[in-house]
Parts: C-alpha cells; structure tokens; sequence
C-alpha cells in the first residue's frame, strides 16, 4: 500500500508507533521499523542528549530501516535540553521526528535544514493548521480516544479526521484508538495517509516493558480508562488503578484550588515503577480507549501483517462486493 505516508517516510506500510514514554526503547522502535511501520523513539525517555545518542546508535544495531524520534515539549518540572537532543537527532542521521505537545516551532529550523521530515501530533484542528502554517511536512490527527494527551476539546477521530481532511494540504495521519485493519481502512477512508498506534504496540512481543503491562492490557476493555489533570488543563487519558482513584479523589475534593504538587506523587515519575517493575498500581499511565480491542500480544510483524492483510481483504473483498452488489441492483432496477 503506498500513500503520501509511506513516501514521505520511506516506508512499506502507512503504520507509526508513536513516541511512548518508557516504551518507545530501541529495542520497540527497531521491531516496528523491521516489520515495515515506522518505529519511533522516545526522546525524553533518554536523561540527556548523549543518552539518546547512544539509543538511537543501539537502534541502528537493530534495523537498517528508517526509525524516527519523539520530542515532546509538555508542562514539565525542569525544561529538557532540547537543542542537545535536536543536535543527537540530526547526527544520529534519523529523518523523522514526531513532536507533540506546545507548538514546535524552536526546533523546526534546525531540523528541517538537516534534512529531517517533522509530523506534529495535534488533538484539534487548529492546532492542526497551525502546524501546516509553521512549515511541518505532516501531522498526526490524535483524536479523544487516544492514550496519553487528547487536549481539552473531546472530539473524536469520526469527526477530526473528515475535518482534518477538509481543512489540511500536508498529508496527515490518524491517531487514536487504532488497532487493525478496521481502523486503517475507516482512517483511509476519512482521508488519513495511514495510521499512528500507541496502546496496541505495547501489547506486542518486543515491547520492552514488564509482563504485568501486556496482561493489564489484555484485561482491560473500552471502559477502563479515565481522564485525570482535567482541572490542571493538562488531561492524560490513563488506564484506571488504585494512583488513578486517588487522583480523582483528590480531583473532586479539591476542585479548582488543585494544584499539581496536590497529585505530583501520582503522576509524575512513576513510568519506570510500572514499565520497568510492573508494579501496576504505582501511578497514572497513558492508555487507550483502543484496551477494548487488543487480545492477544503478536509479535510487531505479526501484528503489522495482519493490520495489512485485513485491510485489503476489507477493501478488496467486503467493501468492492457492496459498490458490485448496489452498482448491479441499480442496473437491474433500471432494466425493469
Ligand atoms: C504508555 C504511553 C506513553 C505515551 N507517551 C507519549 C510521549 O511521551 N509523547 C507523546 O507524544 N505521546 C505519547 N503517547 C501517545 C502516543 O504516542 C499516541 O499518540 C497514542 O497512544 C495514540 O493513541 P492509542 O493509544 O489509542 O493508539 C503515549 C501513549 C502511551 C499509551
């Protein structure tokens, strides 16, 4: 399948991981990359620009295939140095980058004068458009569903992407509650290039977090996931455990007058606990409504093939026959 995606990225499917904190390792990155998606690595999760230097060098030891970075610039304690990770980036020879969160126009400059494509999630039109203006070659369309920051709008992907395809000249992908063929056919069809997965991905045999995380969300279904800093404007849709609770709690009770230090042990932090330690009750992590669909743990070529060859036998097989059985119908009426 060729689309604007795969051209601008050089890959053989329209398929992305997108950046996940204590995820989105080399080692899940090079496994998505090698089954033809693009595999992204989370820049924030590496301390420092050197960190991510040598992840991305690890990364090269595991594919010869294009791989990608995440940067996210979102409300944190202390800034991260982005000009070191944008310099890591570009000697580490990667031509793509994910950003997310405020406007990125900081790093634009330098990474597009290296050569390097930016896709820039977005979770509203505007933010959309705004991304288009600045100059991104692309942008990721991250509807209410998703995991991690939908933004405050709560508008689905059924109606941001026909807006996205309305209102946007730079291609752009679907992001959000996507899991198989099903959702890349609907995102193709709604006029997305392909498709950017975050939750699905973690259910894979290479993700390289803890045993406990793939079962969590093997149990899980469309109903457990909850939105928490709605208050703090700051909303992460987030599998619901007993650090989850207690932050809604501390949300009702508070009202208004919260603050973050209020729900900091919660929410700031606690990755490594449940990635690395799998303890699952440690604090608040990003989840997708998308839980509901993911039952098995594939390995990522498994889980990218099947993706492909369910969408083309929907293409080929159910959809071609309703157009042949209406087109024929129509005929027959018109004989009559
Ligand atoms: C555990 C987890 C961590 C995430 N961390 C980040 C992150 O650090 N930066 C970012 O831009 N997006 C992050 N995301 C969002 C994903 O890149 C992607 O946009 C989202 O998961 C898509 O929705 P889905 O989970 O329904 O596929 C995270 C998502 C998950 C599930």
């Amino acid at each position: 399948m060729r689309t604007a995606i795969t051209e601008m990225f050089g890959i053989e499917h329209p398929i992305i991981q997108g950046g996940m904190h204590y995820v989105g390792f080399a080692e899940m990155a090079a496994a998505v990359s090698n089954a033809g998606g693009l595999g992204i690595i989370t820049g924030l999760t590496q301390k420092t620009a050197s960190d991510l230097a040598n992840e991305i060098a690890r990364c090269r030891d595991m594919t010869d295939k294009p791989i990608g970075v995440n940067l996210t610039f979102l409300p944190t304690v202390s800034s991260p140095d982005y000009p070191g990770y944008v310099k890591a980036i570009i000697e580490g020879g990667i031509k793509t980058v994910e950003t997310a969160g405020r406007n990125p126009q900081q790093v634009l400059p330098a990474l597009q004068e290296a050569g390097v494509s930016v896709i820039h999630k977005c979770t509203s039109i505007r933010h959309a458009l705004k991304a288009q203006d600045i100059g991104c070659d692309a942008v990721s369309i991250d509807g209410f569903e998703c995991g991690g920051h939908p933004g405050e709008d709560d508008i689905p992907n059924m109606i941001l992407l026909p807006r996205a395809a309305d209102e946007l000249e730079i291609p752009f992908v679907a992001s959000g509650g996507q899991a198989d063929g099903r959702s890349l056919v609907a995102s193709l069809a709604m006029g997305a290039e392909g498709i950017n997965m975050g939750t699905r991905f973690i259910a894979t045999k290479e993700a390289p977090v803890h045993d406990n995380v793939k079962q969590a969300l093997l149990e899980s279904t469309e109903l457990d996931t909850r939105l928490v800093m709605r208050p703090l404007r700051n909303t992460e849709r987030v599998l619901k455990n007993a650090a989850v609770d207690r932050v809604l709690e501390k949300e009702r009770t508070l009202g208004d007058a919260i603050q973050f230090e209020d729900i900091i042990s919660d929410v700031a932090g606690v990755y490594p606990k449940i990635m690395v330690d799998g303890d699952m009750d440690a604090g608040a992590w990003s989840c997708g409504m998308v839980a509901g669909l993911i039952h098995d743990i594939p390995t990522c070529q498994e889980l990218i093939d099947r993706i492909m060859a369910e969408a083309e036998a929907i293409i080929d097989e159910r959809l071609s026959h309703i157009v042949r059985c209406s087109t024929s119908e129509k005929t027959l009426r018109q004989i009559h």
